[in-house]
């Protein structure tokens, strides 16, 4: 079942909601790609662009937050280094693995990788919703003390 994006989730940002939606629809992709034979492969390229993504998105966010004066961006910046590394940890767990003919051994690779398929979806799942919901949500207010439209002769804060 695809997680969607809602209204409520918005932070009252064009940039970071036009991203996070993008995020959304690529954390969907990722499952999408795991209903396909050889799930493993598959999902990795799906993997690979969204880290590409999150690392674009993250960079916005981080100059965004600059500007606006966000008083938790260092702890922010963490969270994102942590996710990144996450998601990197996870690729290289779904890398292709080779039993060299063994069945037995192909089958015990084949229990593995279901494993770490599974925990895919959960983590990702889990970071979008929570980075959403959770941490970019208190940016809020703070976007919404700017007293003129941040987007506006701003390049930093002007949409991809
Ligand atoms: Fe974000």
């Amino acid at each position: 079942m695809p997680i969607i994006w809602r209204e409520s989730m918005a932070i009252g940002h064009p940039t970071i909601d036009s991203q996070h939606k993008y995020l959304f629809c690529l954390v969907n992709a990722v499952e999408l790609a795991l209903q396909v034979d050889n799930p493993a492969k598959v999902t990795a390229f799906y993997l690979d662009q969204l880290i590409e993504y999150t690392r674009i998105h993250f960079e916005d966010e981080e100059k965004i937050q600059i500007v606006i004066q966000y008083p938790q961006h260092n702890e922010h910046k963490t969270q994102h280094r942590e996710i990144i590394e996450n998601l990197e940890d996870l690729k290289a767990r779904l890398l292709p693995k080779s039993a060299n003919g063994d069945v037995a051994e192909e089958a015990r690779l084949e229990r593995v990788c279901s494993k770490t398929l599974e925990d895919v979806v959960g983590f990702l799942r889990h970071w979008i919703l929570d980075h959403v919901l959770h941490t970019d949500i208190h940016m809020k207010p703070y976007l919404k003390r700017q007293k003129v439209d941040p987007t506006r002769n701003n390049p930093i804060l002007r949409g991809r």
